[in-house]
């Protein structure tokens, strides 16, 4: 087994201490992002758009992500490994369960990450009953791009912010043992640490966030089209894969990143 556990990350995030994590897809870049140090490794369902091109990650399957889990499994030896349940693969307590079942048994997950709101509290409550690590992801959750028309920042108004600390309050009382936020401005994501009391992942949510993640692709310049205003070109700054995840690790640890102007207001 690795080394870093979810008592590593409730560790540090009791320490303050910045947790590093990172999008991975396959066995060669697992082992490289393994080695720079980053601590939890993601099997995002970004897959679906940076791995197979499509448009969302609605398409994902659960096999592309027992697939991919696979190949990443194989390249870690510390970081902990976190897996999504692709979009409809969790739509009640027992679609949820087999799914997770497959991504740990087939796929080598230590945790599976679900987009959830308050509303679907109880899958995640099915997933932790049956010990199943979870991180509950909300604030954006881009497998409902259909519905939302687009990719933008939520909790904008008060009553949107309200809705969020709800889905965390909701969520973390559920079981859920890590929180991932997307999208959110920076006092929104800092009012939902301050409210809740597990590990605080953020993504496009400000510096106040128990720790951090990245799209692989977007830190290192290569996705198509703009990049997103939270992320930054590591590999622009220097040069070669290795060195710009080490770069991208000791700027999340040392807190320099992300800036201002990786944030929303
Ligand atoms: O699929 C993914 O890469 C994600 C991160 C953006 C958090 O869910
Ligand atoms: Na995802």
């Amino acid at each position: 087994s690795r080394t870093v556990t979810l008592a590593t990350l409730r560790r540090m995030k009791a320490e303050q201490a910045p947790i590093v994590a990172l999008t991975a897809y396959d066995y060669s870049f697992a082992r490289q992002v393994d080695a720079a140090g980053v601590d939890v490794v993601l099997v995002g369902d970004s897959l679906g758009m940076v791995m197979q091109g499509h448009a969302s990650t609605v398409p994902v399957t659960l096999a592309d992500m027992v697939y991919h889990t696979r190949c990443v499994a194989r390249g870690l030896e510390r970081a902990y490994l976190m897996v999504d349940l692709p979009f409809l693969s969790d739509t009640d307590d027992r679609a949820a369960l087999e799914s997770a079942a497959r991504l740990m048994k087939e796929g080598g997950a230590d945790m599976v990450k679900v987009e959830a709101h308050a509303a679907q509290a109880p899958v995640v409550e099915a997933l932790s009953r049956a010990g199943v690590p979870v991180c509950a992801h909300f604030g954006l959750r881009p497998q409902r791009v259909g519905q939302l028309g687009g990719y933008r920042v939520q909790g904008r108004d008060e009553a949107g912010a309200q809705q969020v600390l709800d889905d965390a309050q909701a969520l973390e009382a559920a079981g859920a043992d890590v929180l991932l936020v997307e999208c959110l401005s920076a006092a929104v994501a800092a009012r939902v640490r301050e409210q809740t009391h597990r590990p605080l992942i953020g993504i496009g949510a400000g510096a106040d966030c128990d720790g951090q993640i990245l799209v692989l692709q977007d830190m290192l310049g290569i996705t198509p089209g703009q990049p997103p205003r939270f992320s930054h070109d590591f590999l622009a700054d220097t040069g070669r894969i290795q060195t710009a995840l080490e770069a991208y690790v000791e700027a999340v640890r040392t807190r320099q990143f992300p800036q201002l102007q990786h944030t929303f207001e």
